[in-house]
């Protein structure tokens, strides 16, 4: 079956309703039809300022996390990074076939840079989107699933897997974004139009996967809605009531103009009592198997070990390929 694969950094103490909607939740899903692979990016991760303890924590957060939310360790190989030396590997072959002008060209990497200042952005920041590269080009991946933000980085992707290709030989498989129209980009609760993010959402504009229902719901109340009171999609005019129409639309599978003949002549106020209601319901059952999951830390570390074995399998035969194919001695 083709193959699936897709990253997500340990960056916080908790994924949030963007990455739930956007990324996890497609995890969940292509686990039918596809043999599937997902990892927590620890090694991006160390690419802005962090703590050590705080990144083992948050990388067992993570990964309980995506356990919680439905990763069958059955079905799905669950690893993290740094558990597979492929990755930093073959990161460096690739980084070695990217110009200077390319992947100066990433616009994730100029948003971040400027923000933490020219000088004190480090040269593994520049780096991040080759070794998102190394990770899915390494499992042969057919499929990535991602949220509208990492498109340019399944670009780049693509065009070092078949510069690699023309230069060495047909030797990895071209992906294909997964991006899900409708949940691509879930938005600030506060600031509709700015993506919601770990890094630049305030507290009022994120909806953590692990909160506890009171601020689920206080925030959902409290979330920025538009001018007029009809209930309408219209990202031109109404961004805040259209983000929450699409997260109401997404958890609940109803399509959004179902929703807005339901909510027609109703004011803000139902209407986003429901969508509290609909996040509650979803987050509360994932937060409660993550904390059971976290109770157990050397369950989960069994979990990822056998991932990582897993993984192990499939990144070193790639890799053996690769190291043939540029011309490196076989180490006997
Ligand atoms: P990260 O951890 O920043 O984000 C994880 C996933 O969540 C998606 N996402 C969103 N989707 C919709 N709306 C939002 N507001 C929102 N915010 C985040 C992201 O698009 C992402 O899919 N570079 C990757 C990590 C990575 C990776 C990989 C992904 C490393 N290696 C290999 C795919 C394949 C990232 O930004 O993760």
């Amino acid at each position: 079956s083709p193959r699936v694969l897709s990253g997500i950094q340990p960056t916080a103490d908790s994924f949030h309703l963007g990455n739930y909607l956007g990324a996890v939740r497609q995890y969940v899903a292509m686990q039918e039809g596809y043999d599937a692979f997902y990892c927590v990016v620890d090694l991006h991760a160390i690419t802005v300022d962090y703590q050590p303890e705080a990144l083992r924590r948050r990388s067992r957060i993570a990964a309980a996390q995506l356990f919680a939310a439905g990763l069958d360790p059955e079905r799905s190989t669950v690893f993290v990074q740094s558990h597979v030396r492929e990755h930093t590997e073959l990161a460096w072959v690739l980084i070695c076939l990217t110009g200077m002008g390319e992947a100066g060209r990433m616009t994730q990497f100029k948003d971040k840079s400027a923000k933490s200042g020219e000088s004190s952005a480090g040269v593994g920041l520049f780096t991040y989107p080759i070794l998102q590269a190394a990770d899915i080009l390494l499992y042969q991946a057919n499929r990535v699933p991602v949220g509208a933000d990492q498109k340019q980085h399944l670009e780049l992707t693509r065009d070092l897997a078949q510069r690699f290709n023309h230069r060495f030989g047909e030797t990895f498989t071209l992906p294909e974004p997964h991006i899900v129209k409708g949940v691509e980009k879930i938005t600030d609760l506060q600031e509709p139009t700015a993506k919601m993010s770990k890094s630049s959402s305030s507290a009022a504009g994120i909806l953590d996967l692990l909160e506890q229902p009171g601020p689920l719901r206080k925030k959902v109340m409290r979330a920025v809605t538009d001018a007029g009171s009809e209930i309408l999609a219209d990202d031109e005019n109404k961004p805040g009531v259209t983000n929450l129409l699409r997260i109401q639309s997404a958890l609940s599978g109803t399509p959004i103009p179902e929703l807005e003949a339901r909510y027609a002549g109703q004011g803000y106020g139902t209407f986003k009592k429901d969508v509290a209601e609909l996040v509650v319901e979803t987050f509360t059952p994932i937060r409660e198997r993550t904390e059971k999951l976290l109770a157990n830390e050397a369950d989960l570390d069994r979990m990822l070990a056998v991932g990582a074995a897993r993984a192990r399998t499939v990144a070193a035969s790639t890799m053996a390929q690769v190291r043939d194919r540029v011309g490196f001695l076989p180490s006997l």
